[in-house]
């Protein structure tokens, strides 16, 4: 589907152009691009939470403007909305195959008979706001294929597509990579060909007197080297696939670049998978409810995006008729401790303190496959009131005691400490410096931890 699935496979010289990054004290230096939202507001201060169609919808008749308006409802009724969520977004397929007359691009017109102004006024009417979805090559992802073509990409086109996205009052833009040119062999990754959007967006951004939140969508070209001087997010991985196995390996990618997030700036391990399950297709079951929370714990942990995928209004009517998967939806999206940590103002990611092989060794010379491997993994995250968040992490099949120190978290001196689990809320005040939990199969506990005296 993607023409650069090929340039995935990269992984190990993003994490060594990490490593050297931070030794030399770079990252601070790279963050240069303009953070400025209205008013000078900063933009994307803390990562973006919201929805996109695409992990559920793809391209299919129903991305069209009923099921944007019910889902912009559904935002609101639903209590998502003043929970934090904000942008509703499209992703690929919103367009017409063609640009008009005057280069323009234009709505498909059978799916969003009254264009896409008019959907962005109707979330700003509700209070959301509103995004949208191109290629930085000249087609983009969707539809490419033996007799396919993408919808039109960008290139060529940027101060237009710029200009356009601001008329019809656009907040949000994820800028894919599909079928654009190689990288130049000077350009580590992408950089000229984002940079030129990036401009556009800003010099239209000066026109309009704000500024869209630039995503940037071009995983496994070493993207978080150069992506932060450029854009406020980015991502790290591939499509985060609607299985158990993917949400991990995604987890474990993003995890690595914890040095690159801070505020106005924040990596990108794809969208939630809450309220998909189950699918009725085997190669994408969804997740279970204990992997949906250890999803969301995870994705808060590491400071990502929470931009949810699934059909709102069906799990709203489901919750409202004590359906499970309704109610375990917004069981999930609403968890307002775990949110919390995802928005926190500091806005550090949480690092690995500890990680722990589940399986069994393997034979020399045999690797494992990306969607089957199985760790017991321990983050600390730094929040703004001194605590810690801390995530303990069993991928394995059984339930597991998992443990960690203060030290080990980044806390010490205190004689107590207060430690609250953000999903069954209890809270127990310890006096001593080590933890243990019992860690379901393929569950996360989520803790604070914070010093008392
Ligand atoms: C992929 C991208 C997906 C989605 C899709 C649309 O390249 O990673 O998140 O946007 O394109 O065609």
């Amino acid at each position: 589907m993607s023409n650069r699935t090929s340039l995935r496979g990269r992984r190990p010289l993003a994490t060594a152009a990490a490593l050297v990054l931070l030794t030399t004290g770079g990252v601070a230096a790279q963050f240069t691009a303009s953070t400025a939202g209205a008013a000078g507001a900063p933009l994307a201060a803390t990562p973006p939470m919201g929805w996109n169609p695409w992990t559920y919808l793809r391209c299919s008749s129903t991305l069209n403007e009923k099921t944007v308006k019910a889902t912009i409802d559904a935002m609101v009724t639903s209590g998502l909305k003043a929970a934090g969520y904000q942008y509703v977004n499209l992703d690929d397929c919103y367009a017409a195959t063609q640009r008009g007359a005057d280069g323009r691009l234009q709505p498909d017109t059978v799916r969003f008979p009254n264009g896409i102004a008019s959907l962005a006024a109707y979330a700003h009417s509700k209070g959301l706001k509103f995004g949208v979805y191109s290629s930085a090559g000249t087609a983009t992802c969707a539809g490419v294929g033996p007799g396919q073509k993408g919808f039109p990409g960008g290139q060529g086109h940027e101060a237009a597509d710029a200009d356009t996205w601001y008329s019809w009052g656009v907040d949000y833009l994820k800028y894919d990579a599909c079928n654009s040119l190689p990288p130049a062999t000077n350009d580590p990754g992408n950089t000229a060909r984002y940079q030129v959007m990036a401009d556009a967006l800003k010099a239209a951004g000066q026109r309009y007197g704000r500024q869209i939140v630039y995503s940037i969508c071009d995983p496994g070209r070493n993207v978080e080297t150069w992506a932060p001087a450029i854009g406020n997010l980015w991502r790290t991985t591939g499509d985060v696939g609607l299985k158990y196995g993917s949400m991990v390996a995604n987890f474990h990618e993003n995890s690595a670049y914890s040095a690159y997030a801070q505020p106005g700036h924040w990596n990108d391990p794809d969208m939630l998978l809450t309220g998909n399950y189950p699918t009725g297709d085997s190669s994408r079951p969804g997740l279970t409810p204990e992997e949906e929370r250890s999803q969301f714990s995870l994705w808060a942990e590491m400071a990502s995006p929470l931009i949810l995928s699934t059909d709102l209004p069906g799990r709203l009517n489901e919750l409202n008729a004590g359906v499970e998967r309704g109610k375990n939806t917004f069981n999930v999206l609403l968890n307002k401790d775990v949110i919390a940590v995802d928005q926190d103002p500091l806005g550090k990611q949480g690092t690995v303190v500890s990680k722990t092989d589940l399986l069994p060794p393997l034979a020399p010379g045999k690797t494992r496959d990306r969607l089957d491997q199985r760790f017991a993994t321990i983050l600390t995250k730094p929040l703004a009131n001194g605590s810690r968040a801390v995530t303990l992490t069993n991928e394995g099949d059984q339930p597991r005691a998992m443990s960690t120190n203060t030290t080990e978290i980044g806390l010490r001196g205190a004689n107590n400490y207060t430690v609250k689990d953000l999903w069954t809320k209890k809270v127990t005040v310890y006096t001593g410096s080590y933890f243990t939990f019992t860690v379901p199969a393929h569950g996360t506990v989520m803790i604070t931890v914070t010093p008392t005296n």
